[in-house]
């Protein structure tokens, strides 16, 4: 090291001053994103396991058998709590996006090899209500399907018949969500999964977000590997597991369970280097998060994740009872676990209602950060309203009160405010041409666009209303060339 390079001291001392932009990510304060269990304890226990796990490769178990001995743990965990049979297998990923993708990969896999005919014509689809996440939506674009939303009603309910409907020769997949983020709404799992069956297709429960929640929620009807006709689960320990980012599993069950986990792997010798046998889509492979998970599931098992589950429950009851005491504000639908939408009081006049993207704004000016979310059109013109998401963790339980009083005043600030007025903005993005003749602005026309919008400047505390009323209205085209472009700027070296 010569003189003139950084010390160690400063770079990190760097860091902390980078990290000093970033939204609160313990003690509850954001209500999305981070999943905080409100235990330091545990927090140190995840550091101490990733930190010895950390020169490991996941590439290889057979080199480091520690990591095959974590997971067959971890996948054990999951299968237990997910109440599935000795014959369910099952795989750790980086995410729930990874597990979302691997379960479709497998299904198209699956549907192709059943399918020889039809697969040398057509796409397969895939089936979903249209709140599910649009991880879904990413592997049927990578991954070659159809993807099939399902409307769901205003308050991001589906009709199981509506369904079922679709569901022809050529559905590889049937995904349903238990919660759905969007929402926090529990499908009708246990009316689609056995229809799916009887018409021999393959039924995902999407879990990432609910997962590790809802084994431990009183009075739900059965979701999981109960149900008869559920091929796999996804479920996240980066969520409710408490773990670090990277790490959620996905499981296979019924009869073809080990043929399902089997397409979701990628193996070759047809080069000149290492066989190579993937069974994610990630090659080198951190143990970090992994090992992070393990000690987790070990150190909280049954008893700690219903204890902490009990707590969310406590946050979800608080919020819910503050958000009818709220003039003007509703909760979207009837939520189960851990997410709830809130919604402008549609039965109120106009006058007396609380828009939910200004009070996200409201309460991002007070240190609270709730998500907004785009009103949506679907296929058959019924609009799910635009809402604003929160996220309700352990640690929100320990400032309940506190929470509730920001939502009350931020409420009362901006009661009666109508929601942001996009449209002159987009008048300006058609008037440039854009979104007709699926035209899309590139990423030079993008930017200026952006800067036009005021959109352009980022952080942790921008008030994002104007914004999301724009997406709201640009054809959907339009929006991801923008957002893309967004984000795609932060990462250009300055
Ligand atoms: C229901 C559901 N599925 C999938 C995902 C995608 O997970 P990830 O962001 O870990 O890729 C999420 C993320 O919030 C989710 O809530």
């Amino acid at each position: 090291m010569s003189a003139g390079e950084p010390r160690p001291a400063d770079i990190l001392d760097r860091l902390h001053h980078l990290r000093a932009a970033d939204a609160p990510t313990h003690g509850g304060r954001v209500l999305s994103y981070v999943y905080d269990s409100g235990v330091t304890e545990l927090d140190e226990l995840a550091d101490a396991a990733a930190r010895l796990a950390r020169p490991l490769n996941g590439l290889d178990p057979t080199v480091f058998p520690s990591i095959a001995a974590m997971e067959r743990d971890v996948i054990g965990f999951a299968r237990r709590m997910l109440h599935g049979r000795r014959s369910v297998v099952g795989t750790v990923t980086s995410g729930g996006t990874e597990s979302c993708l691997l379960a479709v990969k497998s299904a198209r896999d699956l549907w192709r090899a059943e399918n020889p005919t039809d697969a040398a014509r057509k796409r397969p689809r895939l089936v979903a209500p249209a709140t599910a996440h649009a991880a879904f939506q990413k592997a049927a674009a990578l991954f070659d399907l159809d993807f099939d939303p399902v409307p769901c009603a205003p308050d991001g309910s589906v009709d199981p018949a509506e369904i079922i409907g679709r569901m022809g020769n050529d559905v590889a997949l049937v995904v349903v969500s238990a919660p759905s983020y969007p929402t926090g709404l529990l499908d009708p799992v246990g009316a689609v999964a056995p229809a799916a069956a009887d018409r021999g297709i393959p039924c995902h429960v999407d879990a990432c977000f609910g997962g590790f929640v809802l084994p431990w929620w009183p009075k739900l009807p059965a979701w999981d590997f109960r149900v008869r006709g559920v091929t796999s689960i996804s479920a996240d320990l980066h969520k409710f597991g408490y773990a670090p980012k990277g790490v959620s599993v996905l499981l296979h069950g019924g009869p073809q369970a080990r043929r399902r986990r089997r397409a979701q792997f990628f193996a070759t010798t047809r080069w000149a280097g290492y066989p190579v046998v993937n069974p994610t889509l990630l090659g080198s492979r951190s143990a970090s998060p992994l090992a992070a998970a393990w000690a987790i599931t070990q150190h909280l098992g049954d008893d700690g994740y219903a204890e902490l589950t009990d707590a969310i429950r406590r946050a979800a009851t608080a919020v819910r009872r503050a958000v009818h005491e709220i003039p003007g504000l509703a909760v979207l639908g009837d939520p189960v676990g851990p997410a709830i939408a809130v919604v402008a009081d549609e039965s109120v006049p106009s006058a007396h209602r609380v828009d939910p993207h200004r009070l996200a704004d409201a309460l991002t000016r007070r240190g609270w950060k709730i998500q907004h979310q785009p009103g949506f059109t679907q296929s058959d013109g019924v609009r799910i309203l635009h809402s604003a998401h929160l996220t309700l963790t352990p640690a929100l339980d320990d400032g309940i009160d506190e929470f509730t009083g920001a939502l009350a005043a931020a409420s009362d600030e901006v009661r009666g405010v109508p929601p942001a007025d996009a449209r002159a903005l987009a008048r300006v993005v058609t008037a440039l041409g854009y979104g007709h003749g699926g035209r899309v602005p590139g990423p030079r026309a993008a930017w200026t666009l952006l800067r036009l919008a005021g959109a352009a400047k980022v952080s942790a505390d921008a008030p994002l209303a104007t914004l999301m009323a724009l997406v709201e209205l640009l054809p959907a085209p339009v929006a991801e060339a923008l957002l893309s472009e967004l984000l795609a700027r932060l990462s250009d070296p300055r």
